[in-house]
């Protein structure tokens, strides 16, 4: 398709955030496509006025948020954080669904897994053992494994609670739409400044100054590439799967202690890692024990451990 008149209008919000500069090189790169950029300064889309106004003159085809509120503990204890959560992660996408909608554009929205519980008394509840199939703790929950794009959410903290709105909001006003939830993402440092760094990067750093470093050997879930991630959501749109709730992450559930073991083996880094409770730890914001998403309607993901050993390759560390 080299005629310019023909090219599909992607926008992709939060452009400059470690996802969306992902999603921007990636369609950037399909000749197939017309690629617009935003970020903040350019558009705030929790101001629904001028989000309707700015993207109904733009008229994109694909429109993909990738903006997000991540302060999980900022969120948690202070009330004008949650305020600005629930605007970002659970109002604005009703926004964007309902200028989709209007356009006939397809959305793609991501979530998280944090809009799952994953305690250990869910995962085995006395009596049941996680295969019973009718209790309404084990619906789409699989014990062992994780949870299914149609598990029961129950978000355990608020941050949860700010994404849980936005797949609703989705839901609610749009019709062409796409929720992907990933875990732990990582990738190349944001290019925005409020973005935070990825947990690789902060370990890299934590253990070429230390002797020893303590790590929770909790909270199992599967890391995200972001550059994964964005060839998967390219791929998602264009191969017309059905509308609805995907799970995208690198396969390979691990604990942050399990990560951390493996980042210093494959960057050689000889500091000593200890696997500690999250109570070593403490946080305002409660995490998920497990929760590991489980991936029903997708070719899976390479594992994290290949994909870490190409960003570790690729960003000479
Ligand atoms: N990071 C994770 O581990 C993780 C885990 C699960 C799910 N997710 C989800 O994945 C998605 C991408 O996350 P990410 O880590 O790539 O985010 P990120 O790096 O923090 O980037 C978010 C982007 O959104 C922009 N933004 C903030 N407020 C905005 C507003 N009102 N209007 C327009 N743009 C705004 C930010 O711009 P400025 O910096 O200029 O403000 C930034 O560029 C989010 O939905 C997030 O909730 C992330």
């Amino acid at each position: 398709m080299n005629n310019k008149s023909v090219k599909k209008k992607v926008l992709v919000m939060g452009s400059r955030g470690m996802l969306g500069q992902e999603l921007v090189d990636i369609f950037k790169g399909d000749s197939d496509y017309n690629v617009t950029a935003w970020d903040f300064n350019n558009i705030d889309i929790t101001d629904e006025v001028q989000t309707k106004e700015k993207i109904s003159k733009l008229k994109p085809e694909i429109i993909l948020n990738a903006t997000g509120y991540n302060a999980v503990d900022l969120c948690e204890k202070d009330k004008a954080e949650f305020e600005k959560a629930k605007k970002l992660n659970g109002k604005a996408p009703g926004f964007l669904a309902k200028i989709a909608k209007k356009l006939d554009a397809t959305l793609v929205h991501y979530s998280t897994d944090y809009v799952f519980d994953g305690m250990p008394d869910v995962m085995e509840p006395e009596g049941c053992g996680g295969s019973c199939g009718s209790c309404r703790l084990h619906e789409g929950f699989t014990p062992e494994i994780g949870f299914r794009e149609d598990a029961i959410t129950i978000p355990l903290q608020k941050y949860g609670k700010s994404k849980l709105m936005g797949e609703e909001t989705v839901q609610r006003f749009g019709e062409k739409y796409y929720i992907i939830r990933l875990s732990k993402l990582f990738g190349k440092p944001a290019k925005s400044k409020t973005a935070k760094r990825s947990f690789f990067d902060v370990m890299l750093e934590v253990g070429k100054k230390n002797k020893e470093v303590k790590v929770v050997d909790e909270e199992t879930s599967c890391f995200t590439y972001a550059p994964d991630l964005a060839k998967k959501t390219k791929e998602i749109i264009e191969s017309g799967k059905p509308y609805g709730i995907y799970h995208v992450a690198n396969s390979g559930a691990c604990t942050w202690y399990e990560a951390v073991v493996e980042l210093y083996k494959m960057a050689k880094i000889k500091t000593k890692v200890v696997p500690v409770s999250s109570d070593e730890f403490p946080r305002p914001a409660q995490r998920p024990y497990v929760s590991t998403l489980i991936n029903t309607k997708l070719n899976p993901l390479r594992s994290y451990k290949l994909a870490l050993r190409e960003y570790l390759k690729q960003n000479k560390f």
